[in-house]
């Protein structure tokens, strides 16, 4: 049972505190520029979450008096979730444009700006789209949670490792949250029917919209095509498949069965794209491996299985 209690979460909400991480040490530890590319993706994202919220605002989901609490701590965690990847790459000597948050929301794609409106007509339209919403909330938090516990994992990185888990456990609780309230406004059939027609249609990974589709898709490679990635891809699908009505629920692998496939059949179609390819992507062999059915599909290790069990 995955547990979440309101109160407790609003008295012990605060802002990530850099002063626990010894950041002045962060650059004496090589990141390779796959773990760079990945943080600055995480961290857009997560500098990106107060747009999301515009969006939630114009939805009725506002006039639930929980929601109204959880999402004013949430929006305040996530900023500062983005502001420790910045911090930690600046130290790193990674420079960090100061209009890059601007940069990053003139880039936004035609289909976030449409699902913006959507959402507003959505709530107007029916009262069960909020199932959607929390269930797309919950799947979105969850992948989130499970990428940052396998890049702590993987990381040769020690400064980074617990910044990471710091993160993850953040967003546990605002997995639980999303999770335990979707459960509820699943139990009705019209809400299950709903969110099953639109995310079947629509879902797409965490910081899709915000960022193009190559890069949504490198980074999907990048955290869970490696041979930790299937167990993450499984959990994440039977959690969500437990709520009402969605014992369907099976679109995170379905999207990373077909990322990992792309990426061995394909390979990179340019000079320009198969220099970046060599220099970034996962290894072959370790994409390969996590097919399923293919040798290594059953990871040794789950990361984010320990953290998706702690209680808030
Ligand atoms: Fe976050
Ligand atoms: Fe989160």
């Amino acid at each position: 049972m995955i547990e979440f209690d309101l109160e407790k979460y609003l008295n012990h909400s605060r802002k990530v505190d850099l002063s626990e991480f010894d950041l002045a040490s962060a650059n004496l530890h090589p990141l390779t520029p796959a773990e760079v590319r990945c943080l600055e993706y995480m961290m857009d994202i997560e500098l990106s979450t107060i747009g999301y919220l515009r969006s939630l605002l114009r939805t009725s989901i506002i006039n639930d008096p929980e929601a109204l609490g959880f999402l004013s701590c949430w929006a305040y965690e996530e900023y500062f979730h983005g502001r420790a990847i910045r911090e930690f790459l600046k130290a790193c000597g990674i420079g960090v444009h100061k209009d890059r948050c601007a940069q990053v929301r003139r880039n936004v794609t035609i289909r976030e700006r449409l699902e913006e409106f959507g959402m507003a007509v959505m709530c107007s339209v029916t009262p069960h789209f909020n199932a959607t919403l929390l269930t797309w909330g919950a799947v979105q938090e969850m992948t989130t949670l499970e990428g940052y516990a396998i890049l702590a994992a993987r990381t040769g990185n020690p400064i980074l490792r617990p910044i990471l888990l710091r993160l993850a456990k953040d967003e546990r609780r605002h997995f639980a949250f999303y999770y335990n309230k979707a459960r509820k406004t699943l139990e009705a059939r019209r809400a299950q029917q709903l969110t099953t027609l639109l995310l079947k249609k629509f879902w797409t990974p965490v910081g899709s919209g915000v960022k193009h589709d190559p890069e949504v898709e490198w980074t999907m490679r990048f955290l869970f095509g490696g041979p930790e990635g299937p167990a993450a891809w499984h959990r994440i699908d039977a959690t969500i498949a437990r709520l009402p009505g969605l014992a369907w629920f099976d679109l995170f692998s379905q999207k990373m069965d077909s990322l990992v496939a792309s990426k061995v059949t394909t390979g990179p179609h340019s000079a320009d794209e198969a220099q970046r390819a060599n220099r970034l992507a996962v290894p072959e062999a370790v994409s390969a491996s996590c097919i399923p059915g293919s040798a290594g599909a059953t990871p040794s290790h789950s990361p984010g299985q320990e953290l998706l069990e702690t209680s808030n």
